[in-house]
């Protein structure tokens, strides 16, 4: 069977892009990555691409003269690779709602929080000074609403006595590493689709156990 077309955005250091790199490896993986594409020209990101031999492309958006422009540059060039699913991958440009309707349904992305909590920046420091007992991370369909949309995949992550917005970072990155590679493969195997406001699942196993914290004994 085809492979679905990725086109994965990025501004960053790429650890979520190099997972989705690794995982495609794989002959048996239902996916591949076609274009990566940096609003800034120096992310690590770009380099991690050219090092897999994909296509790296940086559209810097200072050099666009608003924000219309810019996002039509990469439309054209999703559209150029024939892109058929955008991931989302630590991409820091707020998308105009056009954009985000162009790719209604074909665009996800990554945060480090258990959404609709802590939407925005500053996720687990938040979460640790409110002493919520859980952080996470949420992999979703991208609305234009920010860090909205319905929700594919979760992990919820204990937060220690001892945590610090470093710590809760590293262990939520461990997490998302696993989660990006396996929220692709559901979509492209036709296993998640949304469904109105849901994703709704099919022959997926759900699970039906809870995490705990503090351990009750
Ligand atoms: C991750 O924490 C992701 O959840 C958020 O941005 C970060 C990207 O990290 N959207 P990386 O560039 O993949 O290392």
């Amino acid at each position: 069977m085809a492979k679905l077309r990725l086109g994965v955005m990025i501004s960053g250091s790429g650890t979520n892009l190099q997972a989705l790199i690794d995982a495609c490896k794989s002959a048996d993986y239902p996916a591949e990555i076609c274009v990566v594409i940096s609003n800034r020209p120096k992310a690590k990101g770009l380099k991690r691409a050219q090092d897999a031999g994909i296509e790296a492309v940086a559209l810097d958006h200072k050099e666009y003269a608003d924000r219309a422009s810019f996002e039509d540059a990469i439309h054209e060039c999703l559209k150029e690779h024939r892109v058929q699913l955008v991931c989302l991958a630590g991409f820091m440009r707020i998308l105009n709602p056009e954009f985000v309707n162009r790719w209604k349904d074909r665009m996800i992305n990554i945060h480090p929080s258990l959404l609709p909590s802590y939407k925005g920046l500053h996720t687990h420091a938040r979460a640790i000074e409110d002493g919520v007992r859980f952080g996470g991370c949420t992999i979703h369909y991208v609305r234009p609403e920010m860090d909205n949309g319905p929700i594919i995949m979760q992990t919820a992550i204990p937060i220690a006595a001892d945590e610090t917005e470093e710590s809760l970072a590293a262990k939520t990155l461990a997490y998302e590493h696993q989660m990006y590679p396996a929220a692709v493969r559901m979509i492209a195997e036709g296993k998640a689709r949304v469904s109105g406001n849901r994703v709704v699942f099919k022959d997926v196993e759900l699970g039906n156990y809870g995490l705990i914290s503090p351990i009750v004994s």
